[in-house]
């Protein structure tokens, strides 16, 4: 574990950058700091691997402080990757990613295997080992970055605002990268970004400073949405909170009404014995076509040309309650398709009994909460 304990950094020009910073980082999960420019989260960052030294205050890696560590071993011991990726532009790919296994006097051959190794694992074409990085996208070196911190195995990987500089379709796949390259490897990352979506998306614990180097609040991310400490993190987390919140919610309580969905073909028995006003026509595997009208099928014939679209389905158990309403939301008859993992109808959901499953949750987390944890049920996260 890594602790930061009552850290303070005092620049040579007065500027407090952190002001008596204590964090207990938790092995092999990822720890988030975020908050505005200006709040010393690179600088915290850059203490743990002492390239800026604490003025007060102690960092203990595993229970020794960092300080008595040759500051070689400590950083050999922690992968850094900066926004831009900060390669070197003169050296290939596999030199990059290759830089410190090469420093650590491996042959090159073990070290070329090792970088064609790495970019598999973080979803790179091999074909691009011999490219230089200007002959890559910014998404592509910002993976090079990511592979180069992982070259020796180090248990630690700090990350400072890695993906701030790529679009949001860019940055949703380096973030789902991320996230199972630590599912794979379980290394302990520190991960800095101003974005509060990207610290609750990747977060296992999140840390939110304030100006002036000060902890606002250090929380998983279901209870920094559920209690913000005080109006600042608040305001920081944004307008739509109790929103973001149903994503730490499971659907699988959800139970999907079977009766509204008919195949392509039904009878005119099958039609006139649902009672619902509208009715989810599937073809013949299955999958959902469209929605219905009922009076419109009476005759028995369901055309499949005048259906009103079906929104985008979710999957219950798997998607969360954020997904499900979404879904539902976007439904024309305001009914949830619901499918299994093949894309098959299990049913349809009304915006009500979402509506009722999200107060259940509510009072459920509230129940388990107790004073200042969050509930057991909030901790998982869930997909979507
Ligand atoms: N080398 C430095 N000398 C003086 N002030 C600095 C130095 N580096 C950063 N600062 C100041 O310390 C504060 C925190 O900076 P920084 O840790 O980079 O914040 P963040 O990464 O959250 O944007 C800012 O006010 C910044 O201007
Ligand atoms: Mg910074």
């Amino acid at each position: 574990m890594i602790r930061i304990d009552s850290v303070t950094k005092r620049y040579p020009d007065g500027t407090v950058a952190v002001d008596r910073l204590s964090l207990d980082i938790p092995d092999r999960s990822i720890t988030v700091l975020v908050g505005p420019s200006g709040c010393g989260k690179t600088t915290t960052l850059r203490m743990i691997n002492r390239m800026v030294e604490p003025t007060e205050g102690t960092i203990l890696i595993d229970g020794e402080d960092s300080r008595r560590q040759p500051v070689t071993t400590l950083r050999r011991s922690m992968g850094y990757v900066i926004q831009n990726a900060g390669l070197f532009q003169h050296r290939t790919i596999a030199d990059n990613i290759a830089t410190v296994p090469r420093l650590l006097g491996w042959g090159k051959q073990r070290a070329r295997d090792r970088a064609a190794e790495l970019m598999e694992r973080v979803g790179l074409d091999p074909s691009l080992a011999g490219r230089y990085p200007y002959q890559l996208s910014g998404g592509q070196q910002q993976r090079v970055g990511v592979a180069r911190a992982l070259a020796a195995d180090p248990p630690v990987l700090l990350m400072d605002e890695p993906f701030s500089a790529v679009d949001p379709v860019v940055r949703k796949g380096l973030q789902d990268e991320l996230l199972r390259i630590q599912d794979e490897l379980g290394k302990t990352i520190v991960f800095v970004t101003h974005d509060i979506d990207e610290a609750i998306k990747l977060g296992t614990m999140v840390a939110v400073l304030r100006e002036g180097g000060r902890l606002a609040q250090y929380a998983p991310p279901a209870e920094l949405l559920s209690r913000p400490a005080d109006g600042f993190v608040e305001d920081f987390l944004g307008a739509d909170r109790g929103i973001r919140r149903l994503s730490f919610f499971p659907s699988a309580a959800l139970e999907p009404a079977t009766d509204a969905v008919i195949p392509a073909g039904a009878t005119a028995e099958r039609i006139a014995a649902t009672a619902a006003p509208h009715l989810l026509v599937t073809d013949a595997e299955g999958r959902p076509l469209g929605w219905a009208a009922r009076e419109e099928l009476t005759g028995g014939d369901v055309g499949t040309d005048r259906l009103l679209p079906y929104g985008r389905p979710f999957v219950p158990g798997v998607d969360s309650l954020r997904t499900a309403l979404d879904s539902a939301v976007l439904s024309p008859t305001g009914w949830a398709v619901a499918v299994d993992g093949d894309g098959r109808v299990t049913g349809v959901v009304s915006q009500q009994t979402i509506g009722e499953a999200i107060r259940a949750a509510h009072t459920a987390a509230h129940t388990a909460g107790g004073a200042g944890t969050a509930g057991r049920a909030e901790d998982e996260k869930v997909a979507g």
